[in-house]
């Protein structure tokens, strides 16, 4: 049997976070096949200072590193997967593991994702008639699409292009009425942001002529909302029990956390949030737009017309749990920064994505893990207990523990309830006194 791209002879990583870190480099390289170079890069980040941050970006005078964890436990499609994910926050990277393990049965992560079709929209103002300017277009869809794909042979060549022509009234804005039309484009395995740009400008003299109107903004939509991914899985009452609550229990509190995220934006934003922190953690990893997936994430949550969760959590009848998601998802895994960076292409090399869709499915699997995650804490525990005691490592670092010295000092900090920086020096002073 072939494995699939990416598939690892296993995602459980057993005891992985008490290694130290080139030890789990080294499991990782063994496991995902990365060579001595990968190891530097991710070890000491060769190929990457600031000449190459300088031509990056504008006005360099510094680089700022994130740590990249990698989640353990995910299986994806019946695909056991190691999910690198940069990120600041303690907590994320180990409650995605926990969440994935917990999921792993059964039919485990399922993920279905759509044709990469990006939008790109040119707006045309000082149209004499809106319908009439419409029915032109339309009829030289042929003409427009055959212009947009001049010069994108590369794309065309990997099977994708412009695809299709649309047309949107805005009949009341505060400068007048306006026709917008949409291209869509099939930019394959890119994030496609510079070819569909590309695309706007060059055929917005023709949609000049055609309409009688004069084209303003040229630009891709955010809102990508033809290029989504979904996400679903479901869980036992045995898989999301806790010591001091039954599945069933939990699978109701996990529901009632989602009706109220569901129910009111205050809510929802902070689900989201958690859920983005999942999304983000691996966009960051492997180099993508976040931004740009934040923004039509945000725009799907509101398409109803009020802002509300992305996710949602249903208690199946044998008392546990079932969590699905859909959202717009738009990354890229040729060109830019993927193809650069070398952290970034070890990250995609530990991934093992094979095409831009395959990392969306990853990232909003990530995402519900997340989200998951945060609901079962503060279904059960409450977050603070699991984020304190790994902000309690950094408090104790702060506090000028070592290595050999964290564990102890997170351990009194923790018990006597003070994850604080006075505690730990008072700990580390009594740890150190007794060796
Ligand atoms: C913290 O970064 C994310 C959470 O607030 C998400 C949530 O409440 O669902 C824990």
């Amino acid at each position: 049997m072939t494995r699939a791209g990416g598939a690892v002879e296993t995602s459980r990583l057993k005891g992985f976070y008490k290694l130290d870190v080139s030890k789990r480099v080294e499991e990782i390289a063994r496991l995902a096949g990365l060579d001595e170079g990968d190891r530097r890069a991710l070890l000491e980040m060769e190929g990457f200072g600031l000449r190459e941050a300088d031509h990056m970006i504008e006005n360099v005078i510094g680089i700022l590193p994130l740590p990249i964890g990698v989640a353990a436990n995910f299986k994806i499609d019946g695909v056991d997967r190691l999910v690198p994910m940069a990120i600041e926050e303690p907590s994320v990277v180990a409650a995605a593991s926990n969440s994935a393990r917990r999921m792993r049965e059964g039919d485990g992560i399922r993920t279905w994702a759509s044709e990469p079709i990006m939008i790109s929209q040119i707006q045309l103002t000082e149209v004499p008639d809106l319908e009439r300017a419409a029915a032109s277009v339309l009829a030289a869809k042929p003409e427009l699409l055959a212009a947009a794909d001049e010069g994108h042979d590369r794309l065309r060549a990997a099977g994708g292009g412009a695809r299709d022509l649309e047309c949107r009234f805005l009949r009341e804005t505060r400068v007048g009425p306006m026709l917008i039309v949409h291209l869509l484009v099939d930019v394959r395995d890119a994030m496609g942001a510079n070819a569909v740009n590309g695309m706007a400008e060059a055929i917005a003299p023709r949609l000049e002529e055609l309409t009688g109107g004069r084209s303003c903004l040229k630009i891709l939509s955010n809102y990508t909302t033809e290029r989504r991914v979904r996400v679903e899985v479901e869980m036992t009452a045995a898989e999301i029990a806790t010591e001091n609550a039954t599945g069933a229990e939990v699978a109701t509190e996990i529901e009632k956390a989602s009706a109220l995220a569901e129910a009111d934006p205050y809510r929802a934003a902070t689900h989201n949030k958690g859920i983005l922190n999942g999304i983000d953690a691996v966009l960051i990893a492997t180099g993508q737009d976040f931004r740009a997936v934040e923004a039509g994430a945000h725009a799907w949550a509101s398409r109803g017309g009020r802002y509300t969760a992305l996710a949602s959590w249903t208690r199946t009848p044998a008392g546990g749990i079932r969590g699905e998601m859909e959202l717009p998802l738009s990354v890229g895994i040729v060109g830019g920064v993927t193809k650069v960076h070398p952290v970034v292409k070890v990250a995609i090399k530990i991934l093992g994505v094979q095409s831009a869709a395959d990392l969306a499915r990853v990232a909003a699997a990530a995402g519900l893990a997340q989200n998951f995650g945060a609901l079962h804490a503060l279904a059960t525990e409450g977050i603070q207990r699991g984020h304190m005691s790994l902000h309690a490592r950094n408090v104790a670092a702060v506090a000028g523990a070592g290595p050999d010295e964290i564990a102890a000092v997170v351990k009194e900090i923790v018990a006597a309830g003070a994850v604080n920086e006075g505690a730990a020096r008072v700990a580390l002073a009594r740890l150190r006194a007794s060796r």
